[in-house]
């Protein structure tokens, strides 16, 4: 057992549906063992300006379900430097935080990772993000909430695009992973999906809809933001140019995927793994991503969870092949 008495929580980077159900498990779990906990806002910026307040069981009252995060979230330059480094550990040791909880994506893990190496501080890490890109987990907290709200709303562009027989091309986040893109593409029924980690796929995307010319009224593409050739409104461009006879229009989901409340399969995730995390820092762990892999909690290392490529199974694009 080692001797926490402060723990520092903060969420970084892009928000995420559940990282409010994560800090809740967090700061109740850490009040049931006696430790004290400190929130601070902002992320990284937060912790550079001193930007911290005690967090009681009140602080984190009827939160469990709300989407975006009550610490805020923000993406630090300054942090990358040593000075910065340097005045967010002055910071938490003026304000008494002796262990950390970082709850996000690669980039906070990055900066969590190297800044527990410098000062010797430990932390546990979160998977919270949209993306699901994180290695060692099945999951990222918010995942399952963006997929369901990404289906959605294909199901209401398919109302629209069934009536006025109409291509579709629908695109969803995902800067460098294809997550979204595939699950959804599978669960929506679309016609074909692109994705970051597969490239050149223009001709396999020309030939599927031209096999398909006559078998659906309507057509959905569904395109994540990260791919090769460009996003929604550039594919559309190309295909307005290929297909002059499909009725083809764009639909650009964005940041609406980000918000809202939380799923049941996220709030639940996010509940055991702010247990997890804190009682991982009691034993002694540090500079490990607590994860769920199989529906077992496991603890994976920082610097292995951040490694690219992402674990996206490109199988599933046979599915969406055989299925469309
Ligand atoms: O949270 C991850 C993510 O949603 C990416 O898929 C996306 O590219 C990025 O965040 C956009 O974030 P922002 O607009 O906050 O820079």
């Amino acid at each position: 057992m080692t001797n926490i008495n402060n723990i520092g929580v903060y969420t970084s980077g892009g928000d995420a549906p559940g990282m409010n159900a994560a800090i809740r498990a967090v700061v109740k779990t850490a009040h049931f063992y006696n430790i004290e906990v400190t929130g601070i806002r902002l992320g990284y910026e937060g912790m550079i300006n001193g930007d911290m307040m005690p967090m009681k069981l009140k602080s984190v009252g009827n939160i469990l379900h709300r989407g975006g995060t009550i610490l805020k979230t923000a993406r630090s330059a300054e942090f990358r430097t040593d000075e910065g480094k340097q005045k967010a550990y002055k910071q938490l040791k003026r304000h008494g935080v002796d262990a950390l909880v970082a709850i996000g994506g690669d980039g906070t893990f990055t900066g969590a990772n190297k800044f527990s190496e410098l000062f010797d501080i430990p932390v546990i890490g979160i998977p919270a993000t949209i993306d699901n890109d994180l290695k060692g987990t099945d999951f990222t907290i918010g995942y399952d909430t963006a997929l369901n709200t990404v289906i959605r709303s294909v199901d209401q562009i398919r109302d629209t695009a069934e009536s006025h027989d109409r291509l579709f091309i629908v695109e969803v986040m995902g800067r460098d992973s294809g997550m979204i893109a595939m699950h959804s593409g599978i669960a929506a029924g679309a016609e074909a999906v692109m994705i970051p980690e597969v490239k050149n796929n223009l001709e396999p995307l020309f030939k599927r809809l031209e096999e398909s010319k006559h078998q659906k009224n309507s057509k959905i593409l569904i395109v994540a933001e990260g791919q090769e050739i460009g996003g929604g409104f550039e594919i559309g461009q190309i295909i307005k140019e290929r297909f002059p006879h499909y009725d083809t229009r764009v639909s650009v989901l964005g940041h609406m995927q980000r918000g809202g409340h939380a799923s049941c399969a996220d709030r639940v995730l996010a509940s055991r793994l702010g247990v997890a995390a804190v009682e991982g820092l009691m034993n002694g762990r540090t500079r490990e991503m607590v994860g769920v892999r199989h529906n077992d909690v496991v603890y994976v290392k920082l610097d292995e969870a951040i490694l690219q490529p992402s674990e996206l199974d490109l199988n599933l694009l046979k599915i969406i092949e055989l299925l469309s």
